[in-house]
């Protein structure tokens, strides 16, 4: 189910729901004055918190740096919610707030690859996907904790659009293919179009997943490396399977779009070939539907007006 996020500036007496947030977190935020030092720095910076209608989830704390830059000074989003789109929605919302204001820069600061630390690849993943580029190294918290400055142009910002579009209409497909291969009887995904030259669905969904993995494999490498598909032609008969495919290559190709950058033709050019090839597959499949006789997915009516 996808829950609504609201976005708000904290109110007074809400820096310890901030402070909870920062300390259900101690992979990122483990050192108690830097923690202190957070909490009371929320008096004076503007902090943004993210909530469900389950209760916050996480903050964002910004300071502004000069007339035209601002840094991302605290952010934190607890951890059995990671990768749900609030950190995402958190950055936008700031950035929305600051283009608004005439910023032009928005830097953030954390720690350097030259440490090995998981939870901190894992955060500069995140910044890398939101369009932040590494300035530079130093040593502004000592020896034993590298700092790298990351930056991004705001106005810059705007043509990522293109990529969000894609990466959501990406997962908009899977979800239609998803609902469908869940709501159909098992044994439509053998079955052929009646009368017609054709192949099967369960065929049909091989061919979305091994296009999605092979463009993943394309828009890592920069380069087509032919066709391949790990559904097997058993498994694309067995319901569970082909759901289990079709997740795990939408996650491959969802995890290589964020690299990529929009002057990068080639690679811009493999994204929007698989979205073309998902939207293919749609227009067979509903002659599937219809000549199958199958109940019409809900998501498919709305997409596709179906009736
Ligand atoms: C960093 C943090 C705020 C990200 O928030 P999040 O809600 O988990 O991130 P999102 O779900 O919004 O991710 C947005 C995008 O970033 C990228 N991303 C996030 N985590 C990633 C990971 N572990 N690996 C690869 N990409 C990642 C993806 O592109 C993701 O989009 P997708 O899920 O559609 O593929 C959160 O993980 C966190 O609180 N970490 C601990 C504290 C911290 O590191 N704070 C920042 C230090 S100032």
């Amino acid at each position: 189910m996808i829950q609504k996020l609201t976005i708000r500036k904290i109110g007074p007496g809400e820096h310890a729901t901030c402070e909870r947030i920062l300390r259900s977190l101690p992979d990122w935020f483990g050192i108690e004055a830097a923690i202190v030092e957070y909490v009371r720095n929320l008096e004076v910076m503007e902090t943004w918190l993210a909530e469900t209608t389950d209760g916050p989830v996480g903050f964002l704390t910004l300071n502004d740096r000069s007339e035209t830059a601002s840094e991302i000074h605290v952010l934190g989003v607890i951890e059995s919610q990671h990768r749900q789109g609030w950190g995402r929605r958190l950055v936008e919302h700031a950035e929305k707030t600051l283009r608004a204001r005439k910023i032009e820069f928005l830097e953030v600061k954390t720690l350097a690859p030259t440490r090995e630390s998981r939870p901190y690849e894992r955060t500069r993943k995140f910044y890398l996907g939101m369009g932040f580029k590494p300035l530079e190294e130093n040593r502004l918290w000592g020896e034993s904790n590298p700092c790298l400055v990351m930056i991004k142009h705001l106005d810059a910002a705007q043509p990522a659009q293109l990529r969000n579009t894609l990466i959501a209409n990406l997962k908009r497909s899977n979800d239609l293919y998803r609902e469908l291969a869940e709501g159909i009887p098992e044994k439509a995904l053998g079955e052929k179009l009646p009368e017609l030259r054709s192949n099967t669905i369960g065929q049909q969904l091989w061919c979305v997943v091994g296009a999605r993995e092979s463009f993943a494999r394309a828009i890592k490498d920069g380069s087509w490396a032919g066709f391949s598909c790990s559904l097997t032609g058993e498994g694309c008969l067995l319901r569970a399977e082909v759901l289990a495919a079709l997740d795990v290559s939408a996650r491959m190709i969802l995890d290589v779009l964020p690299t990529i950058e929009e002057s990068d033709q080639p690679r811009c050019q493999f994204a929007l070939d698989l979205l073309e090839h998902e939207a293919s597959h749609h227009g067979q499949l509903i002659r599937y539907i219809y000549g199958l006789d199958l109940e019409i997915p809900t998501s498919w009516k709305k997409k596709y007006a179906l009736g």
